[in-house]
């Protein structure tokens, strides 16, 4: 398995999601297992992108539809579970639709895992009309996230939703 990072600062934001995507898929084509194709997106993101601090997959299940669970992550202790509604990731669930917070001292009900986080993007993982989870990455920088990423975050997640 070989996958470029694309660490080169002098890469735009879209070069590099550009790059990474096509990769991503690869990745996943090569493993059946859902848990370690989740793990190691986190990590593509987490290592490819400038200034991203958390990366990971909040996930729904049978029991309980309306409440996200951990899932893969790279990044710090976070906390379990979160009811639909809560936080931005759970506010993203139930809206189904991409939330992208400026300034996380800002949003109402933000849930605070990480003190370092200082803004970030949550894209809802949506298929056969489920929420099956959401996409939550923080930033240690304010305003660190824009409609570049809403756009290249949602298309990775229509390409690996047949893994959901
Ligand atoms: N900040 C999130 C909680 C999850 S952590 O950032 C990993 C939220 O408010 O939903």
């Amino acid at each position: 398995m070989s996958f470029d990072l694309k660490t080169d600062p002098s890469l735009s934001k879209e070069e590099k999601y550009i790059s990474l995507l096509p990769q991503i898929d690869a990745l996943i084509s090569e493993e059946k297992n859902f848990i370690a194709n989740l793990a190691n997106i986190t990590s593509a993101l987490r290592y490819s992108m400038d200034k991203f601090l958390w990366v990971g997959f909040y996930l729904t299940y049978p029991e309980n539809e309306n409440e996200l669970v951990l899932g893969p992550f790279q990044g710090m202790v976070a906390c379990n579970r979160m009811a639909f509604g809560k936080g931005v990731c759970g506010a993203a669930a139930e809206k189904r639709e991409t939330i992208i917070v400026e300034d996380v001292d800002k949003f109402p009900g933000h849930i605070v895992c990480d003190a370092l986080s200082k803004s970030e993007i949550v894209v809802p993982v949506i298929k056969e009309n489920k929420v099956r989870g959401v996409l939550d990455i923080d930033s240690g920088v304010l305003n660190n996230f824009d409609n570049t990423d809403k756009k290249y975050l949602e298309v990775l997640i229509k390409n690996i939703i047949n893994i959901f």
